[in-house]
């Protein structure tokens, strides 16, 4: 594994048991944690999905999206994992398109649709190199990603905002989740490092990743802030209808210094209780 890309170790060392298992509800006591952070010897795949399940329809309530019929829309979820969240996607749009740096994972992602979801409505793919997703321009309605740009190394986060940029249909809707800095992070990202350093080890490394404080830790890869996200959208030519941040109501003026206009749109913050004090969203709907 090249140095960049130590903050793949959990998501292979939790693929690779859920490659080993075969019996899902197992899989989820394994490694449902790497995706909810619930952890319990009585978890099922049903209770998983169901916490997906809640979290898809709150965000898409927050984000305006109950107002269109997304009945007849694509939608691409970059970072789908075993599918937590996919299968309501697939219940509530056209085609999903479930994507992830992890193959296994999106193996067992197909399996958790085919039990709770329109598997036929599914498709996978794999993002082998961590940034680049296989889809023409402009051929999806919808794209998605929650608690994963956080967990790329940042120029990846980066590029895979541009790739949902240069994926998205006119018209259509983006919704990305980012981690930004607190002030915990004095601490945190030292900590976070020195776990990353301690899963390059090929003796130790795989076993303190499947350590859940160690991964918690060193899973934060990065943070990414709103005005560089704001100049990727500026340069990608893109225009929108509406450029909106939402973040927790304790947080103020994540906007300061972005610009001004932003795809042709004043872009403008919204509070939004459920998010992390330490995330933010890009909602674009495009022109
Ligand atoms: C915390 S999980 C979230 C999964 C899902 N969104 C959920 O809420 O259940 C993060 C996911 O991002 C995936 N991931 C990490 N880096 C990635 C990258 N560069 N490209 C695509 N997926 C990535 C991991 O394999 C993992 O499935």
């Amino acid at each position: 594994m090249s140095r960049r890309r130590a903050q793949l170790t959990p998501w292979r060392v939790a693929g690779g048991v859920a490659d080993e298992n075969t019996n899902p509800d197992a899989v989820v006591r394994e490694t449902g944690w790497v995706f909810n952070n619930e952890i319990g010897d009585d978890l099922t795949l049903g209770d998983f999905v169901m916490s997906g399940n809640k979290e898809v329809n709150a965000y898409m309530r927050a984000f305006g999206m109950n107002d269109l019929d997304t009945n007849s829309l694509s939608i691409l979820e970059i970072g789908s994992g075993i599918g937590r969240m996919t299968s309501r996607f697939t219940r509530r749009f056209a085609s999903v398109v479930a994507a992830d740096v992890d193959a296994a994972f999106l193996e067992r992602c197909r399996e958790t649709v085919a039990r709770h979801g329109e598997v036929e409505k599914l498709r996978t793919l794999h993002v082998a190199d961590g940034h680049s997703i296989n889809l023409p321009e402009e051929s999806v309605d919808v794209v998605f990603s929650y608690i994963t740009l956080q967990h790329c190394a940042h120029a990846d986060a980066l590029r895979l905002t541009s790739e949902a940029l240069r994926v998205v249909k006119p018209g259509g809707t983006v919704m990305l989740n980012y981690r930004t800095w607190v002030p915990a992070d004095v601490m945190l990202q030292p900590a976070g490092a020195a776990v990353r350093a301690l899963w390059k080890n090929r003796a130790i490394g795989p076993r303190v990743a499947r350590q859940r404080w160690a991964t918690r830790l060193g899973w934060q890869a990065n943070r990414v802030g709103v005005a560089e996200v704001m100049a990727l959208v500026a340069a990608s030519g893109r225009g929108c209808r509406e450029v909106l941040v939402f973040r927790n109501p304790s947080r103020r003026n994540l906007l300061s210094s972005s610009p001004a206009v932003v795809g042709g749109t004043r872009p403008e913050e919204r509070p939004l209780p459920r998010a992390n004090k330490s995330h933010w969203w890009l909602i674009l709907r495009l022109s």
